[in-house]
């Protein structure tokens, strides 16, 4: 597979402090994370509130300066944190501080060459790291080449009512982009505005209206418009449905999958309900407190989850079904289970074919047998996907049909079996529904 990746991000992490005084702490909200985004490809990042989400887009799209780590856009760097850069030197003065106080504390031998040759190594190194944390500091700053790249970056966000601006029209929080670019032709930008409407499935007319006189899923249009106006190439969409009607959801969605395939966009698919990114992620990573704990396709994480936490999240799905419902065990991912220390530290390893699980070594041995016994299923069976309220329940009289098929999991084994007593009216519904 030799994809271009579009985005990059090694060893990401975005703390921030909070308090002062006593109460000061420091929130690792992102915690070091890795993964790349290929070109037309849709990622999916999921995980409970407070994970680190949307600090992770916020982080990528530079509202924010990372803590540690790198983001490159094309293999360009694009941001990056140098906190290593910092505790290195730390650490050299440390080491510096101890070695001369054991060449003091020796007064049998003169060291005072030694203890001069020390501290000039270690001015030397210190020079060498802060030079490197200045120069990093400089391609960090938002202004130059830089920000035409991160023209190419655009971001839509959860709440469409907060992220308009209320005093301004359709066309100019549309256009914004378009002038911050440098084009100043009205026409053109009208014509551009007009087009980018009808793409996201609104008027013209709208142009001249504020948001308040709009729906939800309305609104959520003109973010999308406002964020595909200057032709992006990587769209970082953070949970762009969760604040909509279900009714509308399945829209937004439908608009955002067709989108994806006319414009061959990138997208960063951030949603907290796992459902809604299997029906349109390539591939998943689950986030927790700050970490990614399973990386695979969407197919693999759903047909077979090794780590725990993601085991309970689909256990947290329901499906539409009152007897499955019945039987349905949610369970919770205890963290204590996992018995890390300083000589057993976890780290995310590929347990085979692009599955990545986080765990320590006997962790990851164990999950590798998972994986090596794991029945390879074609289709997931898993009986979850985006559906509109009103077409919920005819999907579980559709459901009939696969129940003959192996089931790969738990889950979808005990749905397929309690709707087999469900009358078959209609096929299976494969798509979603409008
Ligand atoms: N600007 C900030 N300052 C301090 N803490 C923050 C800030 N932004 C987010 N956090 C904290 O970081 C954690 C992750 O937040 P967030 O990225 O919004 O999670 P998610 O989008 O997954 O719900 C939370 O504990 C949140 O309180
Ligand atoms: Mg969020």
């Amino acid at each position: 597979m030799n994809r271009e990746k579009v985005l990059e991000v090694k060893g990401l992490e975005q703390h921030f402090k909070v308090g002062s005084g006593r109460n000061k702490m420091v929130v690792k909200a992102v915690d070091g994370i890795s993964f790349d985004i290929y070109k037309g490809e849709v990622f999916g990042l999921v995980g409970e509130s407070g994970c680190g989400k949307t600090t992770t887009g916020r982080t990528i799209v530079k509202l924010y300066d990372a803590t540690n780590g790198e983001i490159l856009f094309k293999g360009q760097r694009i941001g990056g944190g140098v906190a290593s850069y910092v505790k290195r030197i730390k650490q050299a003065k440390a080491e510096a501080k101890a070695e001369i106080n054991a060449l003091k504390s020796d007064t049998t031998t003169d060291n005072k060459e030694k203890i001069a040759q020390i501290k000039k190594d270690l001015k030397l190194l210190v020079k060498a790291q802060k030079q490197e944390i200045k120069r990093m500091k400089k391609d960090n700053a938002f202004k130059g080449e830089l920000v035409n790249t991160m023209k190419q970056v655009q971001m839509i966000f959860q709440d469409p009512i907060s992220s308009l601006n209320p005093r301004m029209t359709v066309k100019e929080i549309i256009a914004e982009g378009l002038r911050i670019g440098g084009l100043r032709d009205s026409k053109i930008i009208d014509e551009k505005v007009f087009e980018i409407l009808k793409v996201v499935g609104l008027v013209p007319e709208h142009a001249f209206r504020y948001p308040h006189e709009f729906s939800g899923g309305q609104r959520q249009r003109i973010g999308i418009a406002r964020a595909l106006i200057v032709e992006p190439e990587l769209l970082i969409a953070d949970e762009p449905i969760s604040a909509l009607d279900v009714s509308i959801q399945a829209q937004v969605i439908n608009l955002l999958k067709d989108l994806q395939s006319t414009l061959n966009l990138t997208i960063l698919f951030i949603a907290h309900d796992l459902s809604v990114v299997k029906y349109f992620s390539d591939r998943i990573a689950v986030m927790h407190f700050g970490k990614i704990v399973e990386l695979a396709s969407s197919e693999d994480l759903f047909n077979n989850p090794l780590h725990p936490y993601t085991k309970s999240l689909l256990s947290a799905i329901p499906f539409p079904n009152p007897i499955y419902e019945k039987t349905r065990k949610r369970f919770s991912y205890d963290a204590s289970v996992h018995n890390y220390s300083e000589t057993n530290q976890p780290s995310l390893v590929d347990v085979g074919g692009n599955h990545f699980v986080y765990g320590s070594p006997d962790e990851i041995e164990n999950y590798k047998k998972e994986v090596s016994k794991a029945p390879k299923a074609k289709t997931s069976s898993t009986p979850v996907e985006v559906v509109s309220e009103a077409k919920a329940e005819e999907k579980v009289v559709a459901k009939k049909p696969t129940a003959k098929k192996p089931a790969a999991k738990a889950p979808a084994k005990k749905a397929d079996a309690t709707t087999k007593k469900a009358p078959a009216k209609k096929p299976a519904a494969k798509k979603v529904t409008k």
